[in-house]
């Protein structure tokens, strides 16, 4: 490593101690901002961790709905998200008023928001799911008919695995939408012996196509206990480093090289750094959204 960024390592140790902070970074996040968080995590991980910590700073190295579901956690907290331009497509696909025109036209299903939206819409659900649990807590669900937002892939998994009916909403990660079945017959094609691991905001002929549709934080866990020496990663190439790093002895390629979150790739050390030296940006949301949306983010950590 250059010295440049060992002196920039060390300025963001002090920082932290001194605004007794921590940092918490996606799965997704460059290498370096990986190897300086002091936890990193698939979306319910890190919810977790936010809300447990006892830091009195949140530095979060991820994008804004992250940044958003830590505040609304750990309200007494300062969250701070290194990058404000770090948004999400995928979030961006739903919003309030167009909910509440569906929840009129489907009254009696229950509404379920993948945590990848905006505050706003968690305000207006009953629960929310992560990619780790979205089969386990529409289960748990009384209800039948469920409207799912805002991402239509999760949804369709959902509804296949759980025989529920779900009505779904035309929104995608443009990052996992990209890839095809052909990428994965090409990759079979490649290695016949290889295991493919796919998240599932990916398309539902390239889950059907893959071995296991898994949350990034469950991918890290097939990876060390799986005997195959090749894996097939079907997600954000974030993880990559560290897949190779914890598991030296077995070989992980991309899916495609196309799978890249420009959004996820925003936070530097730098602007890590400047985060805690100048506290920005503050991300906080207002007590009408927040309660609610707390509401169903806690019935999410109470089933799983
Ligand atoms: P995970 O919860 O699986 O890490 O997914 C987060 C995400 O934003 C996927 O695009």
């Amino acid at each position: 490593m250059k010295p440049y960024n060992g002196n920039l390592l060390q300025k963001i140790k002090e920082f932290k101690l001194e605004r007794n902070a921590i940092i918490l970074a996606h799965n997704y996040q460059r290498e370096e901002i990986q190897q300086v968080a002091d936890f990193v995590g698939d979306s319910l991980e890190l919810s977790r961790k936010a809300a447990d910590s006892d830091a009195e700073v949140i530095v979060f190295c991820g994008v804004r709905f992250m940044a958003e579901v830590a505040a609304i956690l750990a309200p007494e907290k300062t969250v701070l998200l290194p990058d404000h331009h770090a948004g999400c497509s995928l979030a961006a696909m739903v919003s309030v008023a167009d909910l509440r025109q569906k929840k009129k036209e489907h009254p009696r299903a229950a509404v379920v928001a993948y945590v990848n939206s905006p505050a706003a819409v968690k305000a207006e659900c009953d629960i929310c799911v992560t990619s780790s649990n979205a089969v386990a807590v529409v289960n748990s669900l009384a209800a039948e008919e469920i409207i799912f937002v805002p991402d239509k892939n999760l949804g369709s998994y959902v509804a296949k695995q759980t025989g529920k009916k779900v009505i779904l909403w035309d929104g995608y990660c443009a990052t996992h939408h990209c890839v095809t079945g052909e990428d994965v017959a090409n990759a079979r094609r490649a290695d016949p012996r290889a295991l493919v691991m796919v998240h599932p905001e990916c398309r539902p002929e390239v889950v059907a196509a893959a071995d296991y549709s898994l949350s990034t934080g469950q991918m890290f866990k097939l990876a060390r206990e799986t005997e195959n020496e090749t894996i097939i990663v079907g997600t954000e190439t974030g993880v990559l480093p560290r897949l190779r790093q914890e598991n030296p002895e077995k070989n992980f390629l991309p899916l495609s090289p196309k799978m890249v979150c420009p959004d996820m790739k925003l936070v530097t050390l730098i602007k890590l750094l400047l985060a805690l030296v100048k506290m920005r940006t503050p991300v906080e949301v207002p007590a009408e959204i927040s309660r609610p949306a707390r509401r169903a983010l806690e019935r999410m950590l109470a089933v799983v």
